[in-house]
């Protein structure tokens, strides 16, 4: 599977004759599986046309600001182009826009475009040897580079000059290959597959009560998004939540009780190279479910409570491959009994959660936590958002595994 596969490319064109090749390179981003949307410098639209990229592309093709021809013209918004790119390339980028782009003279779309973009941003140069060797040239590549874009080198040969040299547009598939080979370089996790579970389990009483918890799932979802976003592809078991995942390497199955959260565990756990076991699973549910609603009675009522299997704990003793995570909330004796638990469920690491810690634990957005692994090592965090401890259990786990 391509790296490139659901990214939103949007590709800016400048006006070089090498801006012929974008036809391709519009096909080769399309074949991979990404989206494409394509802005032009007017001047573009002499080397190739507009309905060329926007039949390639499958969508509309901008160019200026709005269609000065059209009585009813839509403004063309640079910022919400910008915004919906995952990456963005210019190319050919041709010695006046990477000069534009330097000084941030934002009289054309492109511009406005690339300087709204918050994406990553890749420029292949294309122009004659000589304007290519220009110290004008060569600082404008430096400058673009200390603003953090990634020059993809232009290549040598012969040029539409009749001259042979340096200075031609890279070939769109030697584009596309530095492109997804940056994108898998920050990818650490490509091809690794997680299982993750969130959030509370609901065991039934009657058609209408549960027995559930407090848990709001957030923590297990800014894990599987700290996951996906180094490239993982993740299973996210999750108990009855509000949360939502955005990145599509998630893959999200709502399940309500324990029993339904083993089930589906078990099922995914062979194939999973990390499990992350974050959920806060009921340990008891009722032992018996009645059929219709239980109207009151006597004053006291009593739920007889059978044990739940416990995830963590079944999937320690079947482990081979995998590198096993679990959770730990304790108020007392709290390093002994996390250190307790990675034994008793043959864990490679735990996350302990103080309850006594202001602002960890559950409903909230912040989290302290401490990390503990199966020898003994131990690293306490200050507090932090949920979503930076989930980069850091990600980043922990990286350091292991890979
Ligand atoms: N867990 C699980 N299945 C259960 C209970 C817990 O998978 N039936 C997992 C949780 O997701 C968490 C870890 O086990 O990762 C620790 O759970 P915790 O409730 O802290 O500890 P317990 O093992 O239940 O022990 P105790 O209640 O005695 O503290």
């Amino acid at each position: 599977m391509s790296i490139l596969r659901d990214k939103n490319i949007l590709l800016g064109v400048s006006a070089g004759i090498a801006a012929y090749k974008t036809a391709s390179l519009v096909r080769l981003f399309i074949k991979a599986g990404a989206q494409v949307q394509v802005v032009m410098t007017p001047a573009s639209k002499d080397f190739v046309t507009p309905l060329t990229l926007s039949t390639l592309s499958k969508n509309p093709v901008f160019s200026s600001f709005y269609d000065e021809q059209d009585e009813n013209a839509v403004w063309n918004n640079h910022v919400e182009l910008a915004l919906w790119a995952d990456i963005m390339i210019i190319a050919p980028a041709t010695a006046n826009t990477l000069a534009k782009m330097v000084s941030g003279d934002c009289d054309n779309l492109l511009i406005a475009t690339y300087l709204s973009a918050k994406c990553p941003v890749y420029i292949a140069p294309a122009m004659d040897l000589d304007m290519y060797k220009h110290p004008s040239t060569i600082h404008s590549l430096q400058s673009l580079t200390s603003f953090g874009n990634l020059i993809i080198p232009a290549e040598s040969g012969e040029l539409a000059s009749g001259l042979s040299g340096e200075g031609r547009m890279a070939e769109p598939e030697n584009i596309v290959d530095f492109i997804t080979k940056d994108l898998e370089g920050q990818s650490p996790l490509l091809n690794k597959k997680f299982l993750i579970t969130a959030g509370p389990t609901y065991e039934a009483i009657d058609p209408v009560r549960f027995i559930g918890n407090h848990s709001s799932g957030k923590m297990g979802f800014e894990i599987a998004e700290a996951a996906a976003r180094l490239g993982a592809q993740v299973v996210l078991v999750s108990g009855p939540t509000n949360c939502k995942a955005s990145d599509t390497l998630i893959k999200v199955i709502p399940v309500v009780s324990a029993e339904e959260m083993y089930m589906v565990c078990h099922q995914y756990f062979y194939e999973a190279d990390v499990m992350i076991a974050s959920a806060a699973v009921a340990d008891y549910r009722p032992k018996n479910i009645a059929d219709q609603k239980i109207k009151k009675q006597e004053e006291t009522l009593n739920i007889e409570l059978i044990k739940n299997k416990d995830i963590l704990q079944s999937l320690g003793a079947i482990k081979e491959k995998q590198f096993l995570v679990g959770f730990a909330l304790e108020t007392e004796n709290e390093i002994a009994n996390a250190k307790a638990k990675i034994k008793k469920k043959n864990l490679d690491l735990i996350v302990l959660n103080s309850l006594q810690d202001a602002g960890a634990g559950f409903g909230v957005d912040t989290n302290k936590v401490t990390f503990i692994d199966k020898d003994g090592q131990i690293e306490t965090l200050p507090l932090k958002s949920k979503e930076a401890v989930a980069n850091d259990l990600i980043a922990k786990i990286i350091d292991t595994i890979l």
